[in-house]
């Protein structure tokens, strides 16, 4: 099945739902593509675009990719996926080559990469990325003790894409 192009206003999804279901971001670097389950971001408007915002901690083998790749996308997937997405989420593409296990297809929009097997999928240009910091949280420690640590990784970069297309299955 093909996909097409909407309007973010012709978007039937759900915003928080796409993000409980957690996204796939994929992006590529020297030829190989990777990707991640993302289940904290945004989708809004900054700077007079419509942009998504997805959280990458450093340790993840993805921030190598997000750093080197000027695009990246976010997909989900058909609901019934939702192992491939809770996989992509519990092994590295250090150590995995989880796409093929996935079975997924890699096709290319504006030169970036996203998966025939996805529900919707948005293609984004990097706009800005700041890191966060202790000093973010305004100084209620609750926030980076609880979420921050050598067990759960560094701070995370929010990565701010300009949406370039949506994509949906026809
Ligand atoms: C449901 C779910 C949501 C996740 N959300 C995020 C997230 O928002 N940011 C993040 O850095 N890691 C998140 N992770 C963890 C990464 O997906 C996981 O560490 C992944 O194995 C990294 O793969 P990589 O090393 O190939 O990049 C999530 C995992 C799951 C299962």
């Amino acid at each position: 099945m093909a996909f097409y192009e909407i309007t973010p206003a012709q978007l039937g999804e759900n915003v928080f739902e796409m993000f409980r279901e957690g996204f796939l971001l994929t992006a590529e670097r020297d030829g190989k593509v990777n990707t991640m389950t993302v289940g904290w971001g945004a989708l809004g408007v900054m700077w007079g675009k419509n942009v998504m915002i997805t959280s990458v901690r450093p340790e993840r083998y993805t921030y190598e990719f997000m750093e080197a790749s000027d695009t990246f996308s976010m997909a989900v997937l058909p609901r019934e996926d939702k192992k491939k997405v809770g996989y992509c989420g519990s092994v590295s593409g250090r150590d995995t080559d989880k796409i093929a296990e996935c079975g997924f297809d890699v096709e290319y929009a504006d030169g970036t990469p996203y998966f025939a097997q996805s529900r919707v999928v948005f293609i984004c240009k990097k706009l800005a990325a700041p890191a966060l910091e202790q000093a973010s949280f305004l100084g209620d420690d609750t926030i980076p003790n609880r979420w921050y640590d050598a067990k759960s990784g560094g701070y995370h970069t929010l990565f701010f894409g300009e949406i370039l297309k949506i994509l949906i299955k026809e």
